[in-house]
């Protein structure tokens, strides 16, 4: 074979081989990609399978504070986060966030986690959310003592208090002052959001100094529940 020949062979030759290489290359990255997401899956269904353990653990050792089996599903938990605005300023106080699945919205919805404030006052979730949402401020304690516990730690006024606390299961008078302790927390007309598994409303509709607002029932969580809203409408 003359030489100009074997030389263009050549260069072919080396052409077609740094194809290959990218080729390669490519395939590799999306292989890398593949293995990412597929490890993110896992991690997120090992995550969610570890939270529902540790729920049901918390709802055999205390049923009544713990109120449900399974933590809240995705879509309440969107449902609560969608009555926060995210571009307020203040804190958003968030009571018993358990695991963290409204927490997980709400910073989901752009609040900043270092915003959050959260009071629970079970010690293993406490473990859990202190992992989860080192930017937040978690308190331990009791969300019925929030006056005493967040009055002085809270250098502005809430922009929203959101609650996950089985509230149905105390008496009307304790759930009365909660509101009220969780108002005087936060800027006039502040959103308190809370879900509630019960068909009736979790404080009394017709609340003088308060408004109210229902979401629809939410069908796809367990079990269904509705998120209600309450602000103050009164000058206090
Ligand atoms: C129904 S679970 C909701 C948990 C979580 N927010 C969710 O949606 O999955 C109620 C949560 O409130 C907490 N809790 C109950 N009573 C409380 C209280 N008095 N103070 C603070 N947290 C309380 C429980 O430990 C539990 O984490």
């Amino acid at each position: 074979m003359p030489l100009p020949a074997i030389q263009s062979f050549e260069r072919k030759i080396g052409r077609q081989l740094r194809l290959l290489e990218v080729r390669k290359t490519l395939i590799e990255r999306k292989i890398e990609r593949q293995i990412r997401l597929f490890e993110q899956k896992r991690d997120g269904i090992g995550r969610k399978i570890d939270d529902e353990v540790r729920f049901i653990r918390s709802w055999i050792e205390r049923p009544l504070s713990t109120g449900a089996v399974t933590p809240s599903g995705k879509i309440l938990a969107r449902t609560m986060a969608r009555y926060v605005d995210p571009d307020s300023s203040g804190p958003v106080v968030e009571l018993g966030p358990g695991t963290g699945p409204i927490t997980d919205a709400l910073v989901e919805a752009g609040v900043d986690p270092s915003r959050l404030v959260l009071l629970e006052s079970n010690p293993a979730f406490c473990r859990i959310l202190h992992a989860r949402y080192p930017e937040a401020t978690l308190v331990q304690g009791d969300a019925y003592s929030m006056r005493r516990l967040l009055d002085v730690m809270l250098l502005h006024p809430a922009a929203a208090v959101v609650s996950g606390l089985p509230l149905i299961t105390k008496p009307i008078t304790m759930r009365l002052r909660l509101i009220r302790d969780a108002f005087d927390l936060m800027v006039p007309g502040a959103p308190f959001v809370q879900f509630t598994y019960s068909v009736a409303a979790p404080l009394p509709k017709r609340l003088g100094g308060f408004s109210v607002e229902a979401s629809e029932r939410i069908w796809m969580n367990i079990p269904p529940a509705r998120v209600w809203v309450y602000r103050r409408t009164d000058a206090r």
